[in-house]
Order: structure tokens, then C-alpha cells, then sequence
């Protein structure tokens, strides 16, 4: 799998919304197994969505989970209980567990943990706010991020980790980050990775942009070196827009052609 094409429901959707929509995406999905798909949903329908994704290209992961195995722990989940639904990844850190829900880097960091001791692939959400960017602290903020997202994290287990770029102030605004801009912020993580892991591994990381991704914006960022995948949000939740950003168009430069 080269790149990844991830959709994130957020708090939307019934049991029954879900499943129509895998069905359907199922049937529209190009055949071509370099590219992955994933969709990321509310725990309520992680075992009806995984079940009726069975069998296809499409995974599927929960939002956010807790670290801990078992205990009391009200209204969380378990990453065993992720599993036990049939879902294969979460993920972790998004800004709005960041921002709303004030979880930090050091839970961010047990939760990938968690997710690798379990087999489930963690996307690592990364991103700047509009105030740490336009203090020039975009390296910095990624930086801390990174490095505290992956702490204690062998080079074997953080080749199975996923990360996504997200600027806060692109999420949900409808305000992309220019291509060229999000590129410079990819490059610039994944030189942040190889400073922990090396060049080899570093390039070899998907690295997925997020933030008002959409269908007629997709094909332009997925033309960039560094961008890999996408993580997308609003324009996840038609299916139409969906299958058109997971079925998006190969410039020939993208990192699907290499
Ligand atoms: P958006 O959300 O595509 O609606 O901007 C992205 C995300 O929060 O992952």
C-alpha cells in the first residue's frame, strides 16, 4: 500500500447511514491495491461498518480509543475492544481530542503504544494552530508532536504507524493549505522522522494531508512528492465525494506511481 485515502465521520452517521455507505463505496472503489482506504467511525457502529466492509479493500478504524486494556474507565474503549469489532486502525491525537478534549502527548504517545501492542494501525494526527503558524512555529509544533508521539517507539514499530498533517485552521473551514504549503509541512515532518528513525524509514512513511480536503481539491494535493494519502473529514461523509477523493486522478508525480 502506498498511499491511504482515510475518512473520519467525526460525531455523524446511524448504524444503518453506515453500512449504505460502505455498500456503496464498496461497489464504486477502483480495483487497485496500491492504494488503501480507511474509514474511521463512531464506536457505536465500528462492528456493523467492519462487518459489512468485510471481505473488501475498505479498513476500518475507530476515532479515538483509551490505552488502557481494562477497567474503570466510563465511556471509554478499549483497544481490544476496537479489535474485537473487527476494525484494524485508529486514530489517535486528532486535533479535536487535542483541542477539545485537552489530551496531551504523552497520552497521545500510550495510545500509539496501545494501538501497536494490539495490531492496530494508529494514524498519528499532527497540526498546527493559525497562531502557533503565523508565530513561526509551524517545525517547532511538529517537532513536539513527533517526538512526543513517538517516544519510546522502536524503528521497527514506527514503520507501522501512519501520520497525518493536519493544520488546525484548514479543519472543517473550508481553507486548504496550498499545495506547496502542505508539501512543506509533509517534508518537514518526515525529516523530523528521519531524524529519529533515519532517511530510509522516514521516506518510506505514509504521510497523509487533512484539513477541507475535497473531491476537486484532491487530485492537486495528492500530485505532491510528500503528500501520500489524505484524512478527510466533511467531504467524507457523501459517499460520492468520497469515492471520487479515494478514486483520485494520478498525475504520474504522485508517490502511487513510484
Ligand atoms: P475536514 O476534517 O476534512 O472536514 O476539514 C478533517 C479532519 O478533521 O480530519
Amino acid at each position: 500500500m502506498k498511499n491511504l485515502m482515510a475518512g473520519n465521520w467525526k460525531m455523524h452517521k446511524t448504524i444503518a447511514e453506515g453500512v449504505a455507505f460502505v455498500n456503496e463505496l464498496k461497489a464504486q472503489l477502483q480495483d487497485r491495491p496500491e492504494r488503501g482506504v480507511l474509514l474511521c467511525v463512531p464506536s457505536t457502529m465500528l462492528h456493523a461498518v467492519a462487518t459489512a466492509a468485510k471481505g473488501s479493500a475498505i479498513m476500518v478504524g475507530s476515532e479515538d480509543m483509551y490505552f488502557e486494556e481494562k477497567g474503570a474507565f466510563t465511556g471509554e474503549i478499549s483497544p481490544s475492544m476496537v479489535k474485537d469489532t473487527g476494525a484494524t486502525a485508529t486514530l489517535v491525537g486528532h486535533s479535536e481530542r487535542r483541542v477539545i478534549f485537552g489530551e496531551t502527548d504523552l497520552v497521545v504517545n500510550k495510545k500509539i503504544k496501545a494501538a501497536l501492542t494490539h495490531g492496530l494501525l494508529p494514524v498519528l494526527c499532527i497540526g498546527e494552530s493559525l497562531e502557533e503558524r503565523e508565530a513561526g512555529k509551524l517545525e517547532a509544533v511538529l517537532s513536539t508532536q513527533i517526538k512526543g508521539g513517538l517516544e519510546g517507539i522502536s524503528a521497527a514499530d514506527a514503520s507501522k504507524i501512519v501520520i497525518a498533517y493536519e493544520p488546525v485552521w484548514a479543519i472543517g473551514t473550508g481553507k486548504t493549505a496550498s499545495p506547496q504549503d502542505a508539501d512543506d509541512a509533509h517534508a518537514m515532518a518526515r525529516k523530523l522522522v528521519a531524524n529519529l528513525y533515519g532517511q530510509e524509514l522516514a521516506d518510506k512513511m505514509m504521510i497523509l494531508y487533512g484539513g477541507s480536503v475535497k473531491a476537486d481539491n484532491v487530485d492537486e494535493l495528492m500530485a505532491m512528492k510528500n503528500i501520500n494519502g489524505a484524512l478527510v473529514g466533511g467531504a467524507a461523509l457523501e459517499v460520492e465525494s468520497f469515492t471520487r477523493i479515494s478514486n483520485f486522478t494520478c498525475s504520474g508525480k504522485c508517490s502511487c506511481s513510484k
